[in-house]
């Protein structure tokens, strides 16, 4: 079987990627990050020879030899990304949030749709071994009908607040509760309808709310809520409770 060959964008969670492409059996044929000291770190952490490190993701996307590209970069740079990734060919993992708009989520959608390739975005919960086990639960009948679910992401952000995660555009609802919320999708379904309350605490010099508490009426006599707080004094949580008749 011919091995596949993936290359990485983004090398600090990204390094994740890498380490999970190598236990599938994968090549590393290419790794780049505009920041030379974490391409070194992750460059001879993972023996990857000098040649194939980059700085300009633009060397990964002319490079036809590459099957598969994982994105680990900041969030406003996905789209871009992955559409540049898309259209020259490659399958692609790209980090989640998707994108910060959705007119930004759309343009990777068509780039997708109109490529021959694969396209995957890292909703992380759905590969998380207790919430795999939540899923068959609930398929299984065991708990009854669920009628009730809720999720929370608290992460406290105090030491990124001077990072690219306090660019407006990027909520905390966006940023991080989209774990939350993609949990709640796939656990019991698409809303329809939602109502939110945001506070704002914790984080004074981010001009975004950090806490948000949105309510939600699923289909079929259901409802559930999700907590974000990116400010939270506690350690990090993903807290999660399905309640089955
Ligand atoms: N699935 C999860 O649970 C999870 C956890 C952490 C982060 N993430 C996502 O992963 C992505 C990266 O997060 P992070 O925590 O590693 O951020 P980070 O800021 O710690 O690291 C980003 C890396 O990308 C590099 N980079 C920035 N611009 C670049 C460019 N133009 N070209 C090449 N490299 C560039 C930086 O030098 C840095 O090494 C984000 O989208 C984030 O939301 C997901």
């Amino acid at each position: 079987m011919k091995k596949l060959r993936v290359a990485n964008i983004g090398l600090k969670f990204g390094m994740s990627h890498i380490e999970g492409a190598i236990s599938y059996g994968a090549e590393i044929a290419a790794i780049c990050d505009c920041n030379e000291d974490n391409l070194r770190f992750a460059g001879e952490r993972y023996s990857i020879p000098s040649d194939k490190w980059h700085t300009d993701y633009m060397d990964i996307v002319n490079d036809d030899s590459i099957d598969i590209v994982t994105v680990a970069v900041p969030d406003q740079l996905h789209k871009k990304m992955s559409c540049d990734l898309l259209r020259s060919g490659k399958n692609v993992l790209c980090e989640k949030p998707l994108a910060l708009t959705r007119r930004d989520i759309s343009d990777i959608i068509k780039a997708a749709d109109e490529s021959s390739s694969k396209f995957m975005v890292g909703q992380i919960c759905r590969f998380t071994p207790a919430f795999e086990e939540a899923k068959k639960i609930i398929d299984s009948g065991t708990i009854g009908e669920v009628y009730f679910a809720e999720s929370e992401y608290a992460h406290d952000y105090m030491d990124l607040v001077d990072t690219w995660r306090s660019d407006p555009d990027r909520h905390g609802v966006i940023g991080g509760g989209c774990h939350a919320v993609d949990l709640l999708r796939w656990l019991v379904g698409d809303p329809e309808e939602v109502f939110a309350y945001g506070m704002h605490k914790l984080l004074p010099s981010v001009e975004y709310d950090d806490a948000t508490i949105a309510v939600m009426k699923f289909g079929d006599n259901k409802a559930g809520k999700v907590f974000v707080s990116t400010g939270c004094k506690r350690d990090y949580t993903m807290r999660t409770v399905i309640y089955g008749t």
